[in-house]
């Protein structure tokens, strides 16, 4: 993760602290989010629910919000966690796709998207042919 120093378990396990402030008494689910940006610093996200629905926030675009809040641009890597509400989490969760085109945009295609200690994927993987006709290059906005 471009030498910096932290690993897969402690960026899980930063996820899953974050998980526990998850505001989601309408699915039950509970996520987690944490963000390492290329500086080194770490910003986490949890999922925002709603009662209208449509404006629930997911736990990774949380995190993108607070880190592009305090002046990052380049990211390394997020590990992504979730499950029911107050339950150790039992398999993968993956990005829902708003969430990888928010990725799309702030990210280059080698961005590490952490989902357990063995399962990593890159941008790359998971969005292979995203959305991008006109886009920014992020890191020089
Ligand atoms: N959720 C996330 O936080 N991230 C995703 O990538 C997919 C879904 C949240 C939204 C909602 O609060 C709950 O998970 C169930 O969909």
């Amino acid at each position: 993760m471009n030498n910096i120093k932290i690993s897969k378990r402690d960026l899980l396990a930063m996820a899953e602290e974050a998980r526990k402030n998850s505001y989601s008494p309408y699915s039950g689910i509970s996520v987690g989010a944490a963000l390492l940006a290329k500086s080194g610093r770490v910003y986490l996200g949890t999922n925002v629910e709603n009662v209208a629905y449509s404006p629930s926030l997911c736990a990774e675009r949380c995190a993108f919000g607070t880190a592009v809040t305090s002046g990052e641009r380049g990211f390394s890597a997020i590990a992504v966690v979730g499950g029911k509400r107050g339950e150790p989490r039992e398999k993968l969760f993956s990005p829902c796709g708003v969430c990888r085109q928010v990725m799309g945009e702030m990210c280059d295609g080698d961005f590490e998207i952490i989902l357990s200690e063995d399962n990593s994927f890159t941008l790359s993987e998971l969005l292979p042919i995203g959305f991008d006709y006109g886009k920014t290059k992020n890191e020089d906005v």
